[in-house]
């Protein structure tokens, strides 16, 4: 109808000047004239101009006064014409601030002698003030006015509107679709269709959308299965201190070990089963080495293997799943192997902006006769260019179970600085040996957080905003695809 209206009348007329008033004399919404507007100009039907004014409004105080008359002719009406009134008595009949203004105005324009009485000076006044606020009230805009406060101005906006090149008194309907009518009728010949508009945006999807971290965790798996490794099954959160510590030749002392950085399970607080020549082979490399190893020369306490904990770092996965390669080496012969796991982990951390008492570990490995600290540096460098990190750098470090081990950093231009990216190592004949692995079997591995790539793809500086309870639903549907590795 908007559109129809807007069509017509240019059909007869060089312009309509101003939206605001047409769509008053029509009888329409202005929104809908304006909405119409903008059709018929994205179709050229129309020329359209901007056009913006400035209106005044009334504040409630402005409308008070519109409607009850100013506070000092309030206070005039209220002081009896012959005689006189009590200044107290005149002060109940008005609210405070009325009464203040009311007094102020009415002595300054001379029209009551204000004393302990309150008395007329003069006979009649006229309200200046309210005839001004009912004028703006009708929007017959007082340009003498001025007003400090911004809320008195309101700005306005409508459009004045010309014959643009396409137009037509009628608006044309395009078809959107062809029908099986319209090739049976022949219709089809006459139809004009509507363009298709490449650049339109879908309609966003109601559908389940993934994490940010799921996301990134989909990218590095493939990441892994393209360089040939299998993924290792991390589906158990509680472990034992057997297969997260000692298995790793990690001293019973050590003070990762403390519930000050590790959370013990109550129920059940002790593991059902170990692998009690295992276990026997473990002890004996802690309190007295072997393998060309003088051990830590400790008493090693088999309590202490027992305690449930939730793991602390996927690599308790990787011990038990070298244990079980090195079993099957036992029966079968030694197959190389290359694995990997993304998953959780549990560590009793103050949490703050970068961490969190729970996050997600990226881990891999590679089991093979002969390997050296340049295969580790050379996988390094491949598995990270696939994440995008091509320059890297290492420093040496300290773990329990590996050695050599090394730190990985990676300098990040938007930081402009080397930040580290994970750990990494060999893992030590103290741990692969007690295993059963033939002497030449070699272990290099690495680990890194899930999070830590994911903050700084998605540009998250708080991983609370990332991970918990906190985190904005609609980070999760509006994050964008996760690009790494498709290059
Ligand atoms: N487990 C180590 C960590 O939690 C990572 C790591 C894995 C280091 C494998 C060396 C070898 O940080």
């Amino acid at each position: 109808m908007a559109e129809q209206a807007i069509l017509s009348y240019l059909e007869t007329h060089e312009e309509i000047a101003d939206s605001g008033n047409f769509a008053a004399e029509c009888g329409i919404d202005h929104a809908e004239i304006v909405n119409a507007i903008k059709s018929l100009h994205g179709f050229l039907y129309v020329e359209s101009q901007d056009i913006k004014k400035e209106t005044w409004v009334l504040t409630d105080e402005g409308k008070r006064y519109a409607a009850e008359g100013s506070p000092e002719v309030q206070l005039f009406l209220a002081v009896p014409a012959e005689g006189s009134i009590a200044k107290d008595e005149l002060q109940k009949k008005f609210d405070p601030a009325i009464f203040k203004i009311g007094c102020s105005q009415a002595g300054k324009n001379k029209w009551v002698e204000m004393g302990r009485q309150v008395s007329r000076k003069v006979v009649q006044v006229e309200d200046k003030v309210k005839d001004l606020l009912l004028k703006i009230q009708k929007g017959q805009v007082c340009s003498f006015i001025t007003c400090s406060a911004d809320k008195c101005l309101k700005t306005w906006k409508g459009y004045s509107v010309r014959k643009g090149p396409s137009y037509a008194p009628q608006r044309e309907k395009f078809a959107t679709d062809l029908t099986r009518e319209n090739l049976q009728s022949g219709d089809w010949k006459k139809l004009k269709f509507k363009e298709y508009n490449f650049n339109a945006k879908g309609p966003p999807s109601e559908c389940g959308h993934l994490h940010p971290l799921n996301k990134m965790k989909d990218c590095i798996k493939r990441i892994f299965r393209m360089m040939g490794f299998e993924e290792m099954p991390t589906n158990r959160y509680v472990e034992s201190s057997f297969w997260n510590f000692d298995a790793l030749f990690q001293p019973q002392q050590h003070p990762a070990r403390d519930s000050h950085d590790t959370f013990f399970l109550k129920t059940p607080s002790t593991t059902m089963q170990l692998p009690e020549d295992y276990v026997e082979r473990v002890k004996q490399v802690h309190e007295s080495g072997g393998y060309g190893s003088r051990g830590y020369n400790y008493e090693w306490k088999r309590e202490e293997a027992n305690k449930n904990l939730l793991r602390t770092h996927t690599t308790a996965i990787s011990s038990r799943m070298l244990y079980k390669l090195a079993q099957d080496t036992k029966q079968n012969g030694f197959t190389p192997k290359k694995y990997f796991s993304i998953d959780r982990v549990f560590r009793n951390e103050a949490v703050d902006r970068t961490h969190l008492a729970e996050f997600h570990q990226i881990e891999g490995l590679i089991c093979d006769r002969g390997l050296t600290l340049g295969h580790l540096i050379g996988v390094l460098e491949d598995f990270f260019k696939r994440l995008g990190m091509s320059n890297l750098r290492f420093k040496p470090a300290y773990n329990p179970y590996t050695e050599p081990s090394m730190e990985i950093f990676s300098y990040h231009e938007g930081f402009g600085k080397w930040v580290e990216i994970g750990n990494s190592g060999m893992f030590r004949p103290e741990m692969l040996q007690p295993m059963g692995f033939p002497e030449d079997v070699r272990v290099i591995a690495w680990g890194l957080s899930l999070e830590r790539p994911t903050m700084i793809l998605y540009g998250i500086d708080n991983i609370r905003d990332l991970f918990g309870h906190r985190v904005d639903l609609d980070l999760i549907k509006k994050s964008p695809l996760c690009l790494i590795g498709i290059k």
